[in-house]
C-alpha cells in the first residue's frame, strides 16, 4: 500500500490486514512489547484544520514505532502563501519518509500524492476521513466479533464521515443505512457506488435507518469549514439526533460510535453519549493503534 487517500482505494483484504495489524499492535502495547518498525523514519504532518486525535495519535504512533513526526501548520508553510502543492510535494519528498495531510479539498491531497515520491495519508478532507473509519471498523470488530450480519446506521450530516463510513461498511460486508436530510446528503458517487456494491439505503427517516441496527454512528452537524452555514445546518439537522428514542429502534445491544469532538444536545444527547462512552473512547483510543498499522503498511515496505 503506497498511499491512504480515501476508503474507496482500499480493498476489503487491505482493510482486514490493517485491522489485524492494529489489533496485534494494541495487544503488544498492553504487553509492553515494542516494535521499532519505523526506526529512523520521519513523518511530516500538514495541518490546515485543527486536530486533537489525529495529530496526537500520529505523533505518538510514530514515536512508538521508533520514528519521529513533524507538525507542519500549513499557514506557516510557504504552501499557505501560495507555493504550489506539486512543489511542496517534490521538496518534502526529499526530506521525509511520508506525509500525513489534513485539509479541505480532496483534490489537494490527490495532487500532493501524485507529485510525491513518498506515501501520502489523508488525515481528513471535506470528502472523507479514512483513518477515523478504520478505527471505527476496528472498534466494531472488537465489540461485535466481526462484521458478518451486522447493520451499520449513520445519522446526521452527509459529510466526510458519512462518505467514508458508507464505503467502509459496505467493503466489510455490513448492511449500511444512512439518515440524512435533503441538502445534506452524502456524495452522489458514494451513494451510487454503495447502492450497486452492497446492501445500502439512504433515507430522511432516522427511525427507519436505525431499525434493528447493531451500530449507530453520528458526527457533528457543523464540520470544520462550515461555520458560516452553522445556522442553516442546525435548522436542517435538528431532528437528526442520536437520542434514547432513536435507540429504541435499534437492537438492544447496539453500540454507539462518534468520531469526536461531540456536541451534546445537538447530534447526540448527553445521556446517550455517557451511556456509550465506553465504546466511544475505545474508538478514540483505536485511532492510535490503527494509525500505527497504516504507517507500517505505507512506510515499512
Ligand atoms: N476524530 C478526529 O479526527 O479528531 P480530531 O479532529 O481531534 O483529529
Ligand atoms: N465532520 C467533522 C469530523 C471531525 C473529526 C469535520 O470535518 O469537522
Amino acid at each position: 500500500m503506497k498511499n491512504l487517500l480515501k476508503m474507496m482505494d482500499l480493498t476489503s483484504g487491505e482493510i482486514t490486514e490493517i485491522l489485524d495489524l492494529a489489533d496485534k499492535l494494541k495487544q503488544e502495547k498492553k504487553e509492553s512489547i515494542q516494535h521499532h518498525l519505523l526506526k529512523g523514519k520521519t513523518l511530516g504532518m500538514i495541518f490546515n484544520k485543527p486536530s486533537t486525535r489525529t495529530r496526537v495519535s500520529f505523533e505518538v504512533g510514530m514515536y512508538e514505532l521508533g520514528g519521529t513526526a513533524l507538525y507542519l501548520n500549513s499557514k506557516e508553510l510557504q504552501l499557505g502563501r501560495g507555493e504550489p502543492i506539486e512543489d511542496t510535494a517534490r521538496v518534502l519528498s526529499r526530506y521525509l519518509d511520508a506525509i500525513m495531510i489534513r485539509t479541505f479539498s480532496q483534490q489537494e491531497v490527490e495532487e500532493l500524492a501524485a507529485h510525491s515520491t513518498i506515501p501520502v495519508i489523508n488525515g481528513l478532507t471535506d470528502y472523507c476521513h479514512p483513518c477515523q473509519v478504520l478505527a471505527d471498523l476496528m472498534t466494531i470488530r472488537e465489540y461485535k466479533g466481526g462484521f458478518e450480519g451486522l447493520k451499520l446506521c449513520y445519522v446526521g450530516s452527509g459529510n466526510n464521515m458519512a462518505n467514508a463510513l458508507i464505503v467502509g461498511g459496505i467493503k466489510t460486508g455490513m448492511e449500511v443505512s444512512a439518515a440524512c436530510p435533503g441538502g445534506c446528503e452524502p456524495a452522489l458517487e458514494i451513494i451510487d457506488w454503495a447502492e450497486s456494491h452492497g446492501d445500502f439505503i439512504l433515507t430522511d427517516n432516522c427511525r427507519e435507518a436505525a431499525r434493528d441496527a447493531d451500530v449507530i454512528c453520528t458526527d457533528t452537524w457543523i464540520s470544520m469549514g462550515q461555520e458560516a452555514e452553522a445556522a442553516s445546518l442546525v435548522e436542517k439537522l435538528k431532528n437528526y439526533q442520536v437520542n434514547e428514542e432513536l435507540l429504541e429502534a435499534a437492537k438492544k445491544d447496539a453500540i454507539v460510535l462518534h468520531c469526536l469532538p461531540a456536541y451534546r444536545g445537538r447530534e447526540i444527547t448527553a445521556s446517550v453519549f455517557e451511556k456509550h462512552s465506553g465504546e466511544i473512547f475505545d474508538e478514540a483510543e483505536n485511532r492510535l493503534h490503527v494509525q500505527k498499522a497504516v504507517l507500517v503498511k505505507c512506510m515499512a515496505g
